[in-house]
């Protein structure tokens, strides 16, 4: 667990939603369908294929250590460019949503941690933050805190989002705008429990000025840990690291079920084996197995097919795992993701996001969590 600091990666999404006056708009929402798309790996915002999505998030931007406005860099530039380029390709036309921060961890943490701490710095960031999202032709802007460290930490967590809501608010007012989207990456759980003590989200908050916030149901398991483990099981009767403890403990918290969009990943954490023959999940490992301990999910079919992996479907926790020799592999696969999908929808949940983009087989997954979405 200590280790979902660890997890690389987060994102997420927008819509053209209900929440601003309670008016329900559509009896049939078409939900959020999200995915983030990482600037920094090389796969083109032209290659989206925005059939299977919603809301397109970009990842990342971040904060000045010292003013607290976004540092656009001249890289930041060029990779702004091509995405907002490449929207005008996309058929069928995405939301776009600008994320601030990521998984890094780093310096990043304390920097979020001093930046909501006081007024002033608030303020310019959350200016700073709709100054670029409008330059750049953003629908909204989506805050990656990973993670808020203590109970002051989450209360300033609140008062950051009251406070962004409000200006976001006077600036669509102001300029006759489409009022921005206002989105949120958080853990899989309202409360955390490690590293530190337990601190809970601020859900009063949340629920007021956030449209909605994006769990990260994956990195429950990965090879930090002496053993195998699914990274991102729906069910665990063992344990209340799953998906379905994340999502309850939200609901449970008061967070309304429609502001919560479930994250799906599109990788899986490897392990290499102590003992080739046990094989099980919980069995002992020695170390990181293939792609040094993550693959995603192109790269573990490719896996499988070549090297003639025993692929499970675990129809309890309801995810997959393969292995091969003395390599082991946890992800999701099409099956799985049709289940999470029919639960999201069974729990009435806004939507769901991956993350990330690139990392699918031929649209594969986004097109299995598509189409059982919307049918
Ligand atoms: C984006 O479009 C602008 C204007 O058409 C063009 O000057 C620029 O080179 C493009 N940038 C990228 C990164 O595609
Ligand atoms: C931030 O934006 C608000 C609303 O547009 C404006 O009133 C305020 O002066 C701005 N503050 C700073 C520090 O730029
Ligand atoms: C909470 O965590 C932040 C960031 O680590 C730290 O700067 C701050 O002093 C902590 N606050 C309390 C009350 O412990
Ligand atoms: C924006 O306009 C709406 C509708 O007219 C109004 O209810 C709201 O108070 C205004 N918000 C701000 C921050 O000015
Ligand atoms: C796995 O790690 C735990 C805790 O660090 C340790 O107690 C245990 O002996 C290790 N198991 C193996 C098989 O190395
Ligand atoms: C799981 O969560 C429940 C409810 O928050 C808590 O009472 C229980 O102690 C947790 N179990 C473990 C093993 O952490
Ligand atoms: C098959 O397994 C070997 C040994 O682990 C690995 O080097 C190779 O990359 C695997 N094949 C694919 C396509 O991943
Ligand atoms: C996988 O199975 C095929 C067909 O049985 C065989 O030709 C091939 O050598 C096997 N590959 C590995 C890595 O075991």
């Amino acid at each position: 667990m200590v280790s979902l600091r660890l997890t690389l990666l987060i994102f997420l999404t927008i819509l053209n939603f209900p929440f601003d006056h309670g008016e329900i708009v559509s009896s049939k929402p078409q939900g959020i369908r999200a995915a983030y798309w990482p600037s920094f790996t090389g796969y083109a915002a032209s290659s989206i294929d925005t059939s299977y999505f919603s809301h397109i998030y970009y990842a990342f931007v971040l904060p000045s250590p010292t003013t607290y406005a976004l540092d656009i860099t001249s890289d930041d530039v060029e990779k702004l460019l091509e995405f907002t380029n490449a929207t005008s390709l996309w058929n069928p036309p995405a939301k776009t949503v600008l994320s601030i921060g990521g998984g890094g961890g780093g310096a990043l943490p304390g920097i979020f941690s001093s930046m909501t701490s006081e007024q002033y710095s608030r303020t310019n960031f959350i200016n700073s933050t709709i100054k670029v999202a409008r330059d750049y032709n953003f629908d909204g802007v989506d805050l990656d805190w990973e993670l808020p460290s203590n109970e002051s930490d989450m209360s300033n967590l609140g008062l950051l989002f009251k406070e962004w809501r409000e200006t976001i608010e006077y600036e669509a007012n102001a300029t006759g705008r489409p009022r921005l989207i206002l989105t949120s990456v958080v853990y899989y759980a309202s409360t955390v429990s490690f590293d530190g003590g337990p601190r809970s989200y601020p859900t009063v908050e949340i629920t007021k000025y956030v449209d909605w916030v994006s769990p990260m149901c994956f990195g429950y398991h990965g090879s930090w840990e002496n053993f195998t483990g699914l990274g991102s099981a729906l069910y665990d009767p063992n344990t209340n690291l799953s998906t379905n403890f994340g999502i309850g403990s939200w609901i449970q918290a008061g967070v309304p079920s429609e502001k919560i969009v479930l994250g799906m990943p599109l990788y899986g954490p490897t392990w290499s084996l102590q003992d080739r023959n046990d094989n099980i999940i919980g069995a002992p490992t020695t170390g990181t197995g293939p792609g040094s301990g993550l693959l995603v999910y192109s790269q573990v079919i490719d896996f499988n097919k070549e090297n003639n992996s025993t692929i499970v479907f675990d129809n309890t926790m309801v995810s997959y795992y393969s292995y091969s020799g003395d390599s082991w592999i946890s992800y999701d696969d099409v099956r799985s993701i049709e289940l999470k999908v029919r639960y999201a929808q069974s729990q009435a949940l806004g939507g769901y996001f991956f993350w990330a983009l690139g990392q699918d087989l031929d649209w594969a997954i986004s097109n299995a969590a598509s189409e059982t979405w919307l049918n």
